[in-house]
């Protein structure tokens, strides 16, 4: 299985001035426990690493230390997440029939996620790691006015890895590029070509480092699995 790891953003909301993949994490760069996690995985064999140009040199040299026991290639970032993504599957090697992406930023996702999604994907065109929602989401207006309490019994908020059969991903991110559709993930652009998408129990740790609280809860969440937390 093919994985493609969106890796190109700049971490903005962490508040950093660099990519929040290359902020420390437990004494590692955060995207080292993406990378090890996908070393881990049995499914996956192949690992594309989308990221800006001025980060090559850091996450090759990251790459190289893990001495990665997998094919490894560089591919070039986009302005967007959307952007990335399209790039990753131009780079993907010509006999990729199905693709797994997993954010950089997701960085506790387990192998076995990585695994179960990679299972599930031989079965179906389209999937996405997703937990329940433990909050109740409101619609709220422009204004500040609650339009509507949805029902929390249909609500999941989406995670990766999310996977596709990779002609049919190629085909939405060329659709949804001349229609002018703008996605924050890869499952958005499947659904709006009225494309079935499946759902894998995700995981309640696999958060999205996101701002510097993301990153205290990771860093408790790595040293618990270390079993040194206290
Ligand atoms: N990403 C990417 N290319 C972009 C933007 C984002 O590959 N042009 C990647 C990020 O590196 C991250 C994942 O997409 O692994 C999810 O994006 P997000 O959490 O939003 O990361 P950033 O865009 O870096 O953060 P922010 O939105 O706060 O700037
Ligand atoms: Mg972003």
């Amino acid at each position: 299985m093919h994985l493609l790891i969106p890796a190109a953003g700049m971490g903005r909301r962490m508040g950093s001035n660099r990519n929040k993949l290359l902020l420390t994490l437990l004494g590692k760069p955060l995207i080292f426990w993406t990378l090890q996690a996908a070393c881990a995985s049995r499914h996956i064999n192949w690992i594309g690493i989308i990221c800006q140009l001025e980060d090559l040199p850091d996450l090759k040299a990251i790459a190289e230390e893990m001495a990665l026991t997998k094919p490894v290639r560089f591919i070039q970032g986009g302005k967007t997440r959307q952007e990335s993504v399209y790039n990753g599957l131009q780079g993907l090697p010509h006999n990729a029939r199905h693709v797994l992406i997993h954010d950089g930023a997701r960085c506790l996702a387990t192998p076995d996620l990585l695994d179960r999604c990679a299972e599930a994907l031989q079965k179906c065109q389209g999937l996405i790691a997703a937990v329940p929602v433990k909050d109740t989401i409101k619609v709220v207006d422009r204004t500040g006015l609650i339009k509507d309490t949805p029902d929390r019994t249909n609500l999941w908020a989406a995670q990766t890895p999310q996977g596709f059969d990779v002609q049919l991903l190629k085909q939405c991110h060329e659709t949804g590029h001349k229609s002018g559709w703008e996605v924050t993930d890869d499952a958005a652009l499947f659904e709006k070509c009225r494309l079935p998408v499946k759902i894998v129990e995700g995981e309640e740790t696999n958060l999205k480092v996101t701002t510097p609280v993301d990153l205290a809860i990771a860093e408790y969440i790595l040293r618990q699995r270390q079993g040194t937390g206290d």
